[in-house]
């Protein structure tokens, strides 16, 4: 297997640092980054502008024929428009990440985004990071990495994080927003939050991002020796 042909699944829950990781190996290896957390953002976005409450199911899929959503690169960055208009940071609010979680439950909300986050899988070249790349978006990755971190520890980083943009939240706040999406994530029926049998199971407590991103380069040039000598 050619490594720039790898497809590589970066799954885990919320603050483990899976899109700086996914960043970092992007930027060093050439491929393609897909956030597709993103995507669910962005539909949630969608239903909140439009007044459409986050628990209204019923009302979810019945606009979702209205949510138009296009995909490009630029520079090595995903830019997302809704409609015509760039996303950018009104996604990354916690209202928005409230919303996407409870859209990502319904299953006509995931078959909506299938299509395009499998046509970008398909190019190969590409880190995908998300809950259900390995086991259901790209079953047959090449390289499929579980990051993960305690709650208290993802809380801290994420935290930090709102801070620094000058977001006005408590770190008890942050902790119980991770603690309920985690459970949201993972009890849902479809495509609950779990890592892939064949994936590699990554606690990051104690690492920083140079030393993940590292490990899943390892990783990569790892699978592609591996399929080279198959
Ligand atoms: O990774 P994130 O925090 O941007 O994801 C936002 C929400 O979308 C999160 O609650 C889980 C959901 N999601 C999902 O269900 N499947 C994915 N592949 C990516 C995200």
């Amino acid at each position: 297997m050619e490594f720039k042909k790898l497809r590589v699944a970066v799954d885990g829950p919320s603050g483990a640092g899976k899109s700086t990781v996914a960043k970092g190996v992007a930027a060093k290896t050439g491929f393609v980054y897909v956030d597709t957390g993103a995507l669910y953002r962005t539909v949630g976005l969608y239903m909140a502008e439009h007044g459409i409450a986050a628990d209204d199911g019923d009302g979810i899929v019945a606009a979702l024929p209205n949510v138009e959503i296009k995909l490009a690169y630029e520079n090595g960055e995903q830019i997302i428009r809704l409609g015509n208009e760039p996303v950018g940071a009104k996604i990354r609010t916690e209202e928005a990440s409230y919303y996407a979680s409870a859209v990502s439950k319904l299953p006509p909300v995931r078959e909506f985004l299938l299509e395009m986050q499998r046509s970008l899988a398909r190019q190969g070249g590409v880190i995908m990071d998300g809950r259900d790349i390995g086991t259901v978006i790209m079953p047959d990755a090449e390289v499929k990495i579980f990051l993960t971190a305690t709650p208290e520890t993802r809380a801290q980083r994420r935290y930090r994080e709102q801070r620094q943009k000058g977001i006005d939240v408590t770190y008890e706040e942050v902790l119980e927003a991770i603690i309920a999406r985690d459970k949201q994530d993972s009890e849902r029926e479809i495509a609950p939050l779990k890592p892939a049998p064949d994936s590699v199971v990554f606690y990051n407590d104690e690492y920083d991002i140079g030393e993940c991103v590292a490990f899943v380069v390892g990783a990569m040039n790892q699978a592609a020796l591996d399929r080279k000598t198959v």
